[in-house]
């Protein structure tokens, strides 16, 4: 099937777009609102041992141009006690996967149209020898809230746009706690929001307690933004791009807390990242995402020692080392990334890959196992057919 590569869209295919996008976003909508008993949500761990499992997870943006594979059938799971590092060039779905995990996607034009969230609560017990879990994707929001900013909190790449800049760091760290244990004191609460200053590595608590939150620099904010996050003792926090807007030695120092905050209080942490650098400081194990698909995941080690696919390979060279003279130009790996309304029906990395063979011009290729944890979508790998 040939597919058009233009941007431009007649009077009358505008029409049909927006046509389409009204009857999709009513029917995802009165999903949303139909009535739902616990059983309707609740779903089994394949294992225990994973905070959450995604699988399949297709979230999509119907917009004027058409509809935005954002994130195109992804799975991965995040283990208890892991980090697990979520890379990719900007666009790739990152940030659009983990608003799916807290149910923040952007609606009516942003949906969930398929796949699973599983996550493992304690809420529920077991069945059988499998644990209970809640399925995100088909929980109503107003049950989520017994989860989110609880048991999955997020850090975002600017403090300023989560804190609110007329309320002090001290009311906004209280309100926290209000939420999820009302049954705390004002006094209880201040000194527990006290205690969480102090965990960050906030030398004068007290004062930062009751400052706003202009008055501070952006590694206090990211600082504070750690401690709400950390406050009610989550079982997973996604860090989305959390030091991206922050110079090199205060990323450096603020990544150090998080993993330490994290092997302390025995969480898993989802970090988002484009940085390559910042995945091999911090990560145990590594989803590589391209135009909404993960094209490889393993452990760390396989990923930066081993990596298997082109672009994963390419990614490495265009990261910056330290020992690279400063003169070197950077590697960039050339071309475009698909139109995400219009993907192809091949390998969506093909006309930037240096290593087609014949088999590239087939559909998309599928996920191949090339060890327990070490997965890659790419032809070159395909084992031969007995
Ligand atoms: N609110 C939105 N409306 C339309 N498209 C969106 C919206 N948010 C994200 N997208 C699209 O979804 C894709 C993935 O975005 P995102 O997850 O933010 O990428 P990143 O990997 O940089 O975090 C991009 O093509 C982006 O343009
Ligand atoms: S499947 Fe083919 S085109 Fe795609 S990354 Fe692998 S070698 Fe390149
Ligand atoms: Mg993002």
């Amino acid at each position: 099937m040939s597919k058009k590569n233009t941007n431009y869209i007649s009077i009358k295919e505008s029409r049909a777009i927006l046509k389409h996008n009204i009857k999709q976003m009513k029917y995802y909508e009165s999903l949303k609102r139909r009535k739902r008993s616990v059983e309707d949500y609740t779903t089994t761990m394949r294992d225990s041992n994973n905070v959450v499992e995604i699988e399949g997870l297709k979230t999509v943006f119907f917009t004027d141009n058409g509809t935005v594979m954002s994130v195109n059938g992804v799975s991965f799971d995040i283990p208890k006690n892991k980090v697990v590092g979520v890379v990719g060039e900007s666009g790739c779905g990152k940030s659009v996967t983990s608003l799916s995990i807290m149910q923040l996607v952007q609606a009516p034009q942003g949906q969930v149209i398929e796949g699973k969230i599983r996550f493992n609560t304690d809420d529920l017990g077991m069945d059988g020898d499998k644990k209970l879990a809640y399925d995100i994707v088909q929980m109503p929001t107003s049950e989520l809230y017994k989860i989110r900013g609880k048991d999955i909190t997020m850090i975002f790449q600017e403090p300023m746009t989560s804190l609110n800049p007329v309320f002090t760091i001290g009311n906004q760290l209280d309100e926290v706690l209000f939420v999820h244990t009302p049954e705390i004191t004002p006094e209880e609460a201040k000194a527990h929001s006290i205690e969480m200053l102090k965990k960050v590595g906030i030398a004068m608590p007290e004062r930062v307690y009751k400052s706003y939150p202009h008055e501070l620099s952006g590694g206090m904010r990211q600082r504070v933004m750690i401690a709400m996050a950390l406050s009610g003792n989550p079982k997973l926090i996604i860090a989305d791009e959390p030091t991206t807007a922050l110079d090199v030695t205060i990323q450096a120092q603020i990544l150090e807390l998080l993993k330490e905050l994290q092997r302390s209080q025995g969480c898993s942490i989802m970090l988002i990242t484009h940085d390559l650098g910042v995945i091999a400081e911090m990560a145990d194990e590594v989803v590589v995402m391209y135009a909404g698909k993960v094209i490889e995941k393993g452990t760390a080690s396989e990923i930066f020692h081993n990596p298997l696919h082109p672009y994963t390979i390419g990614l490495q060279k265009s990261k910056p080392l330290i020992t690279s003279p400063s003169d070197q130009p950077l590697f960039s790996i050339p071309g475009q990334v698909p139109n995400p309304i219009n993907l192809p029906d091949t390998c969506y990395f093909k006309n930037r890959c240096n290593r087609c063979i014949g088999k590239c011009d087939g559909k998309y290729p599928e996920m191949i196992k090339v060890s327990d944890t070490h997965y890659v979508s790419c032809y070159l790998y395909e084992k031969e057919e007995k």
